[in-house]
C-alpha cells in the first residue's frame, strides 16, 4: 500500500487558507493568528497562495525571509503547512514587461492586468517564470519538516485565445488527425461548407467565427484540459527537483471547463473547494450535490481526498450570502469527511482590510477575537474532527452503484443542438439519480467511461450522450456476466469523435434493453405527462421524454399515462444474459425517480447504510468503522431509535428527534441492534 499522502499530520486536517502576506506590516497579528490557531485546534494552514508579488517584489529579486518567519513560527507551534505555488496571481511588473502572459479572450482581446486565475497557460515565459519561483520554493522548504503538502496554483480554469494558444491547437489537432482531410472528416465540416484546406485555417470556437461544429468545441476542451494538464507538469516537474512531498490541485465544483479525470493523474492526491449554496430550511438538495461532488473527487482516484476550501460561515459572491445556522458548520463539515475527505480546510483563516474578499467569511474577523459564533463552532468542528482521527485513511462503505459522470459525454451533451435548445447538460440529471439515493444512504460512485464496471452490482447511465467506441461492448459483458443497467433516455447517441453513431440508439445497446429509441421530445415547462408505474402511482416528466418505438422488453414497469403516447412503454426490464437492464425513458420529476430507484434497488437487495428507511430530510454515510446520521430537513426529525445509540461526538445518547442541522456518530457495531 503506498503511504498516505496526509500521514505528516498526525490526524484529520483542519486549517486554512492563510495570507500572512497581508499582514507583513503587523508582527503582532502574526503571533496572534498562531495563538488563535491552537485555539482552534488548526493543523495544518494553505500558505502563499497568491504570494508572488511578496516572494518576487521586481523581476528576479527575490524575499523569503517572510515566509521562513511564517513556516518556522507555525512549525514551532505544531502547525504544518500545504505550500502554494504562487501561479494562480501575478505580480504586475511580470504582465507589464510580458504581456504575452495575460489572457486573450474568445472575442480576441487582450485582457489588461488585474483579476486572477487568468493567465495564458500556454505562454513560454508564463511556464518559465512559474518554473524558476517554484524551484526556488522548492529549493528552500521542499527538506522543511513543517511544509507537508503543495499546492499547485489555484483554481485552474478557462480558456485563451492568444496567437500561442491558437497554434498549440493547430498543433495538437494536427498530432491528432495526422491529415486535414482526416480532421474534416471527423469534424463533419462538409455540413455548411466548412471543410478546411489546411490546419493553419482552424481557429478556435468563437462567437464571432466558428460554433457550429460541436466536434470541434469538444476538441477545444480536450486541448485546453491537455494545456491546463501541461501546465501543471510544468510546475510539478521544477517542485520535484527538490520537493519530495504530494502535490494537488484544488478543484472546483460541477466544473465544466476540464476534464477532472484528466487532470487527476497529475497529482498525487485530488482535492477542491466546496461551497453548497446552504438556507435556513431544508438543505437535503443542497448537501446531496455537495456530497455528489465529494463522491465524484474521491472517485476520480479511487482514494480519500481533501476538501481544500469550504466557508466557516458565508461567501460573499452567492446572490444571497447567508451565514451558516446554528449546527449547520459541524454537519456540513462531517458530511465531506464521511465521503472520504481526510480533513476540513477554510477559506480563510483571517479577513483582510480591504480587497473583494473582505467580507468573505474567515475563521477570524476584523474584530479579531475568539469569542465568536463562527470561531466556536471551527474549534467545535475541530475538537470533533481529533475525536474521529481514526477515520484517517479509512475507507468510505464501497459503493455497490456507480453513476456515470463522463466529462467528454458531457461536454458532447451541452453542445448538442436539440431538446433544450443547448441546455441538455446532463448534471441536473446526475444530480437527481444521486439525490434519489443519497436520500435512502446508498453510497454511490461517480466515474467516467473508462472505469472498471466488474466491481459494481448497478451500473447507472444518466443521459449518457456519448458512448466512445467500445463502451457499449463493456456494458453488454458487464451484464451479459451478471451486472445490472440502469440506461436513460438521451443515451449512446455519438461516438469518440461526437459524431452520431448510425443505427438504432441506444448504440449497441437495443437488444439488452429491448428498447429502440426514437427521436427525443421536449415539453414546455407548462405542459403535463405523466408516466404510470405498475402499483398505480403516477409521475411527472420533466421536460424531456421519449417514445419508444419498438419494446420488445419482457418487464413494463411504467407506462405513459397521456397525450398521444399514452400506453406507450416508458419504464422497462428486460435480463441478458446472467444480469439484466432497465430502460426510462424520460427526466422525470424527483418523486418518480425516488419510485424507480425504490424498486431497483430491491430487486437488486441494495440496502443504505440505516438499518430503517431514513426519515424525510436525513442522511446517513458510513466510513470504517462509524456511521454519520445528519438531518438536513430544517426540522427535527424523528429517528424512531427504539433503544439508545451513543454518539461518538458528544458521548452521550443521539437525541431523538435529532434537532434541524444537527448530526451524530455512531459505531456501525452499536447499529447492528437498533
Ligand atoms: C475560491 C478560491 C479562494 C477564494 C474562495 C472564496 O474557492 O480558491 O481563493 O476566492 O473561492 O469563496
Ligand atoms: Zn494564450
Amino acid at each position: 500500500m503506498t503511504p498516505s499522502p496526509f500521514s505528516a499530520v498526525p490526524g484529520l486536517l483542519h486549517g486554512a487558507d492563510y495570507n500572512p502576506d497581508q499582514w507583513l506590516d503587523r508582527p503582532d497579528i502574526l503571533a496572534r493568528d498562531i495563538e488563535l490557531m491552537k485555539k482552534a485546534r488548526v493543523n495544518c494552514v494553505s500558505l502563499g497562495i497568491f504570494s508572488w508579488s511578496a516572494l518576487e517584489p521586481e523581476e528576479g529579486v527575490f524575499r523569503f525571509e517572510w515566509m521562513d518567519r511564517v513556516i518556522d513560527s507555525l512549525y514551532d507551534a505544531g502547525i504544518s503547512v500545504d505550500l502554494a505555488t504562487p501561479s494562480g496571481a501575478r505580480p504586475a511588473w511580470l504582465a507589464e514587461k510580458y504581456p504575452e502572459v495575460l489572457r486573450v479572450d474568445r472575442e480576441g482581446r487582450r485582457h489588461a492586468f488585474g483579476g486572477r486565475h487568468n493567465h495564458c497557460l500556454t505562454s513560454p515565459v508564463y511556464r518559465q517564470k512559474t518554473a524558476l519561483i517554484d524551484g526556488m520554493l522548492a529549493k528552500r522548504y521542499g527538506g522543511h519538516p513543517g511544509v507537508v503538502l503543495w499546492h499547485i496554483g489555484n483554481e485552474f480554469s478557462g480558456d485563451c485565445y492568444c496567437p500561442l494558444c491558437k497554434n498549440a491547437f493547430r498543433e495538437w489537432l494536427k498530432k491528432k488527425y495526422g491529415t486535414v482531410e482526416e480532421l474534416n472528416r471527423r469534424w463533419w465540416t462538409s455540413f455548411w461548407s466548412h471543410t478546411y484546406s489546411s490546419f493553419d485555417q482552424v481557429d478556435p470556437p468563437s462567437p464571432l467565427g466558428e460554433t457550429s461544429i460541436p466536434s470541434m468545441q469538444v476538441d477545444w476542451r480536450r486541448f485546453s484540459t491537455d494545456q491546463c494538464a501541461s501546465f501543471i507538469r510544468n510546475e510539478r516537474k521544477a517542485l520535484r527537483q527538490y520537493a519530495p512531498q504530494p502535490a494537488t490541485i484544488n478543484m472546483m465544483w460541477s466544473f465544466l471547463d476540464y476534464d477532472y479525470a484528466v487532470l487527476a493523474r497529475e497529482v498525487d492526491f485530488v482535492s477542491w473547494d466546496c461551497y453548497p449554496r446552504l438556507k435556513s430550511g431544508n438543505n437535503l438538495m443542497v448537501l446531496s450535490e455537495a456530497c455528489m461532488n465529494h463522491d465524484y473527487m474521491r472517485s476520480l482516484k479511487d482514494a480519500p481526498f481533501l476538501m481544500m476550501e469550504s466557508t466557516p460561515s458565508k461567501v460573499n459572491w452567492h446572490t444571497v450570502n447567508q451565514l451558516k445556522r446554528p449546527g449547520m458548520h459541524l454537519t456540513s463539515s462531517l458530511l465531506s469527511v464521511f465521503c472520504g475527505s481526510e480533513g476540513v480546510m477554510y477559506f480563510q483563516w483571517r479577513k483582510g482590510r480591504g480587497g473583494s474578499e473582505a467580507f468573505h467569511g474567515a475563521v477570524v474577523g476584523h474584530d479579531g477575537r475568539e469569542d465568536t459564533r463562527v470561531f466556536r463552532d471551527v474549534a467545535h468542528t475541530g475538537e470533533m474532527l481529533e475525536k474521529l482521527s481514526s477515520l484517517k485513511g479509512a475507507p468510505v462503505d464501497p459503493a455497490r452503484v456507480l453513476i456515470l459522470w463522463d466529462q467528454q459525454s458531457r461536454w458532447c451533451a451541452c453542445f448538442a443542438q436539440t431538446g433544450l435548445g443547448g441546455r441538455m447538460d446532463p448534471l441536473p440529471v446526475l444530480q437527481s439519480h444521486y439525490l434519489a439515493l443519497f436520500k435512502k444512504g446508498v453510497r454511490v460512485d461517480l466515474k467516467g467511461m473508462d472505469a472498471d464496471l466488474k466491481s459494481y452490482d448497478l451500473v447507472v447511465c444518466p443521459e449518457t450522450f456519448q458512448f466512445r467506441e467500445g463502451f457499449a461492448e463493456r456494458l453488454r459483458d458487464y451484464v451479459r456476466s451478471g451486472g445490472h443497467l440502469f440506461h436513460t433516455c438521451f443515451g449512446g447517441v455519438v461516438d469518440g469523435d461526437d459524431l452520431c453513431w448510425l443505427g438504432p440508439t441506444p448504440h449497441g445497446l437495443t437488444d439488452v434493453l429491448g428498447v429502440r429509441d426514437p427521436d427525443l421530445d421536449a415539453l414546455y415547462p407548462e405542459e403535463e405527462v405523466c408516466i404510470r408505474l405498475e402499483d398505480g402511482q403516477c409521475f411527472r416528466v420533466d421536460q424531456i421524454c421519449e417514445y419508444p418505438e419498438e419494446v420488445t422488453a419482457p418487464r413494463i414497469l411504467g407506462v405513459y399515462d397521456s397525450d398521444f403516447m399514452k400506453g406507450t412503454p416508458a419504464f422497462t426490464y428486460a435480463p441478458f444474459g446472467a444480469g439484466g437492464a432497465w430502460y426510462l425513458a424520460a427526466r422525470p420529476e424527483q418523486k418518480g425517480l425516488d419510485a424507480v430507484y425504490g424498486r431497483i434497488l430491491e430487486a437488486l437487495g441494495i440496502r443504505g447504510v440505516w438499518p430503517r428507511p431514513l426519515p424525510e430530510g436525513v442522511a446517513a454515510l458510513g466510513r470504517g468503522q462509524m456511521v454519520l446520521v445528519a438531518n438536513l430537513s430544517g426540522a427535527d426529525a424523528s429517528l424512531g431509535l427504539e433503544f439508545p445509540l451513543t454518539d461518538l461526538l458528544t458521548g452521550a445518547p443521539v437525541p431523538d428527534p435529532l434537532p434541524a442541522n444537527a448530526c451524530a456518530v455512531i459505531r456501525k457495531e452499536d447499529l447492528k441492534h437498533a
